[in-house]
């Protein structure tokens, strides 16, 4: 509705101050708070930005609620369904999907990409030989920084955005491939640009030099799904601070590096990992119930892993699908997983709980992803390179967003001060204690 505006009364002072209400395509309203500070002086305050709106994006929806995300207004079922990872990609990109002709552009563009400047092989022969990938893949992405910088760039307008997107996603799965080729001591495998992007990864993952390497068709499609599926996801924790470097008009690999920093925790990214170790402890469905009531226990910071979720309360419209992938994948591979069973048996005892009902806790994106990967015969600690990889893309697209907004500005968030009063320095011989 044109001309809402929310009225907020300082009760002590009597002042008023009108805030303008935006409205989306969809979505929650949100209130303009800028009068707030301009008028009453005063800020807004909240941790973990629950009730914040930072920016205006025209990329991603989700609503929490109802289990809903489109990409570009796009159902993400549908895209699962029909698409394929590098499509996603143009369409979170250039807001539209390709036709024939620039669907194979793109994908040609993207294998322009592919290889690295030889140097930045260097780079991992640094790292301790059990480094954790996620490490690796901060550092070499952040490295990159210094192949693509010129140290006066107006990233807002002198840059070519497009260029800077097909070298990120072309070179991510090359990068990521390096992190896992190194831990293992295997030899660096160049791209073999004949391939599609996923085989491409597969093939720099998982080749040898001295064998012909055809993955399984099947294994393929899977992991060009979980690409899919993790391509973009509104302003979670990673994105945002992706925008918040990208805010300071920074070289955008030092901003996906960032991200990935991001990415790696537990509450984030990591939990895919998580998610398998948590099930190998569990290691049997008799074994669900202690472990459900251990989440429950407020005495025991232990939480279920790849369950919960700060915007979804209800259950996670990419777990539904991977979920189902995950049946089909593991019957087609003839693979005998005992691992998804002890996840069913979670699921279907924790969705019966009242612990997780009342907090509306749903299998999150995370909890059924390992399990595929694992399938995929994907070491552990590659699962949330893997996450990163694909979550580039939509780093990478929500950078452009930021460097073509109209609006842009430094993110530079205030805060409550809770410290000290001023007080004056004393010298060393005159403190207490001395
Ligand atoms: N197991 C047990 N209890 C939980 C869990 C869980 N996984 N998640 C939340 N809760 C409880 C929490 O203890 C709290 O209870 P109470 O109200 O009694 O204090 C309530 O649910 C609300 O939790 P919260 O921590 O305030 O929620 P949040 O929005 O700050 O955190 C989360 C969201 C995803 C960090 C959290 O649910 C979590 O730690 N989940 C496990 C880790 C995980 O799966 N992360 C992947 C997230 S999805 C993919 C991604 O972002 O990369």
């Amino acid at each position: 509705m044109a001309g809402r505006t929310v009225v907020i009364t300082d009760k002590a002072t009597g002042k008023s101050v009108e805030c303008p209400v935006l409205e989306g395509t969809y979505g929650a309203p949100v209130i303009d708070s800028r009068p707030l500070a301009r008028e009453l002086g005063m800020f807004v305050h909240d941790i973990g930005f629950g009730a914040t709106s930072a920016c205006r994006s025209a990329i991603t929806y989700l609503d929490g609620d109802q289990g809903i995300l489109l990409h570009r207004g796009y159902p993400i079922e549908q895209l699962a369904e029909n698409s394929s990872f590098t499509e996603v990609a143009y369409l979170l990109i250039h807001g539209e999907l390709p036709n024939a002709r620039q669907m194979s552009e793109w994908d040609h563009s993207i294998k322009m990409h592919t290889m690295t400047h030889e140097h930045v092989n260097t780079f991992y022969q640094g790292y301790r030989y059990d480094a954790h990938p996620m490490s690796m893949l901060q550092g070499v992405v952040g490295a990159l920084a210094s192949f693509y910088h010129e140290p006066q760039t107006d990233y807002r307008h002198d840059t070519d955005h497009l260029l800077t997107a097909r070298r990120v996603i072309g070179k991510m799965p090359n990068l990521a491939s390096k992190c896992y080729r190194y831990s293992n001591g295997l030899p660096f495998v160049y791209p073999d640009n004949s391939r599609s992007y996923v085989e491409n990864f597969m093939y720099m993952m998982f080749s040898w030099p001295t064998e012909p390497y055809h993955p399984n068709p099947t294994a393929v499609r899977a992991l060009d799904l979980l690409f899919i599926l993790h391509a973009d996801h509104e302003q979670n924790a990673s994105t945002s601070t992706v925008r918040l470097a990208g805010s300071s008009e920074n070289n955008p690999f030092a901003c996906i590096s960032a991200g990935i920093a991001t990415l790696w925790g537990k509450a984030h990214g990591g939990a895919n990992e998580a998610v398998v170790h948590m099930l190998e402890e569990i290691g049997s469905p008799a074994n669900v119930r202690k472990y459900v009531d251990r989440a429950k226990d407020k005495n025991d910071n232990y939480r279920l892993m790849g369950f919960g979720h700060r915007v979804y309360k209800n259950y996670d419209p990419r777990a539904k699908i991977i979920r189902k992938v995950c049946h089909e994948l593991l019957t087609e591979l003839s693979l005998d997983q005992p691992m998804f069973e002890v996840a069913l048996e979670l699921e279907n005892i924790a969705l019966k709980d009242d612990y997780f009902i009342e907090r509306k806790l749903y299998p999150n994106v995370d909890f059924y992803s390992g399990i595929i990967y694992r399938a995929l015969k994907i070491p552990m600690n590659m699962f949330t390179p893997m996450f990163a990889l694909a979550r580039s893309t939509g780093w990478i697209a929500q950078w452009i967003e930021l460097m073509e907004d109209e609006d842009f500005r430094i993110g530079r968030p205030r805060q409550l001060y809770v410290g000290s009063e001023r007080r004056d320095y004393v010298p060393v011989a005159e403190r207490s204690g001395a």
